[in-house]
């Protein structure tokens, strides 16, 4: 199984005692609960507080709906999306799509835009498939999320009627508020509660990912278990040196407090590109406000060598980055020798990717570093439920920390709202009139 390991010696930067202490003192804040945001610290005991039977009820929704449906839409955005998004993504077979028959039912997202041309092909490819949906929404509010749900859900009552809609439509909403929690109510369709003090970026492990991922056929179990024994390793009363999560914290503040105002996450295994999603929300959300905050970026590579490499070896110096990187692949694939070889290559011969793959992140890091890029490294076993658990919850708590340590409230996210009090001005939304005004006469 292994645990995750967080390296910093290339980073360049020597860390102070005193934000050592701080980095610790911000670990013992969120579990005394007495800090900034308070009220959505739920996270923090979530791996181990999720109890047998709300697993059981988890895997017989998930299959109930494996065995309506060939594919399930889950609706949501944000927080509510992109947790198991990510997830899934890594845990997927690369080419999924491309096998004859799939051993769980397709697991698609919408909600997380108000694309038109996005619906209608989704739709347009759903025509012959046998559909259920899954409508996840804190709030119960969120507008592009009950926009796609509005279509989905006629759609489901068009083809199958109201009464069996009833076993092809789930909920995860609050537990008492909202729209989304009258409309389960009054149509009688099964919900699943996001608990009050989670947050949407830090409910990947409450029912908003954990029944989309149970129905993909993620070992949910296993999950938990890696975030539970992350959450042990990061508990209240573990030192600096043995809390990973409060180093991450410490070292990105000092070298944002140093100049580094940009993180870049980056990873060699292109199956964690929606990590780097699920992360830039959890961080950027949590991070950036009262004028403050490391802008997270992220990169796969090595794809992004040839687009992004350029600028990160030599443009501005003002970014650091950290590679999530996997000790072992789950395949095995090895060069082929070519009598010719007329492209070189067969020093190479031999060779799995994985070394070649290994040697090219080795060479960035020292390239990167050179170049005035600090590199820190996280390495996860493999890609798996376990890992993944875990490196979800050290992300999590490491983003709490580091809300502490730059000094921000880092479960809120009011700068969220600007946007939507246009869009509801301009499409002059009931109850908007003023606004409606205001915003007109700019134009
Ligand atoms: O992290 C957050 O709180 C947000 O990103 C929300 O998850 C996102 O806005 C969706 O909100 P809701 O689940 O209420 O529809």
């Amino acid at each position: 199984m292994g645990t995750i390991k967080f390296d910093a010696s290339k980073c360049g930067i020597a860390i102070s005692d005193t934000l050592k202490k701080s980095a610790t003192e911000a670990n013992e804040l969120l579990h005394a609960g007495t800090g900034a945001g308070n009220d959505f610290l739920g996270w923090i005991t979530l791996p181990s507080s999720v109890g047998e039977a709300d697993i059981e009820a988890i895997e017989r929704q998930a299959a109930a709906l494996r065995e309506r449906a060939e594919v399930v839409i889950c609706i949501g955005i944000g927080g509510s999306y992109l947790g198991a998004k990510a997830v899934l993504d890594a845990m997927s077979d690369s080419f999924e799509l491309l096998h004859a028959t799939h051993r769980h039912p397709i697991v698609l997202f919408a909600g997380q835009n108000i694309s038109e041309d996005y619906m209608a092909e989704m739709m347009a490819a759903l025509k012959d498939r046998s559909i259920a949906a899954i409508v996840i929404s804190k709030s119960g509010t969120t507008t592009e999320p009950a926009i796609a749900f509005r279509i989905v859900k006629a759609e489901i009552e068009r083809r199958y009627g109201k009464e069996e809609a009833k076993h092809r439509i789930v909920a995860i909403t609050d537990k008492a508020r909202g729209a989304l929690k009258t409309l389960a109510d009054n149509e009688g369709y099964p919900a699943f509660v996001i608990p009050d003090n989670v947050g949407g970026r830090y409910s990947v492990l409450t029912p908003v990912g954990l029944l989309p991922l149970a129905v993909g056929g993620v070992d949910i179990k296993a999950l938990l278990a890696g975030a539970q024994e992350m959450e042990r390793a990061t508990a209240a009363g573990v030192g600096y040196e043995q809390n990973i999560a409060a180093q991450y914290a410490a070292v990105r503040n000092a070298l944002y407090r140093a100049g580094k105002k940009i993180e870049i996450l980056g990873s060699y295994e292109p199956k964690l590109q929606n990590i780097n999603e699920w992360w830039k929300q959890l961080y950027g959300e949590s991070e950036g406000k009262d004028g403050k905050g490391i802008f997270p970026a992220s990169v796969t590579l090595t794809a992004d060598l040839h687009s992004m490499g350029q600028y990160i070896q030599d443009g501005e110096r003002t970014m650091f980055e950290t590679i999530i990187s996997v000790a072992e692949p789950a395949h095995e694939v090895r060069v082929e020798s070519d009598e010719e070889n007329l492209d070189g290559l067969n020093y190479l011969a031999g060779k799995r990717m994985n070394e070649i793959n290994k040697m090219a992140e080795l060479g960035v890091c020292l390239a990167h570093v050179d170049g005035g890029v600090p590199n820190l490294r996280v390495e996860i076993p493999q890609i798996d439920a376990h890992s993944i658990g875990a490196l979800i919850y050290f992300f999590e708590k490491a983003c709490g920390i580091s809300g502490y340590l730059l000094g921000v409230n880092p479960f809120n996210q009011p700068g969220v709202e600007a946007y939507k009090k246009n869009m509801f001005a301009l499409l002059e939304k009931p109850g908007y009139e003023e606004q409606t005004k205001a915003i007109k006469a700019k134009l």
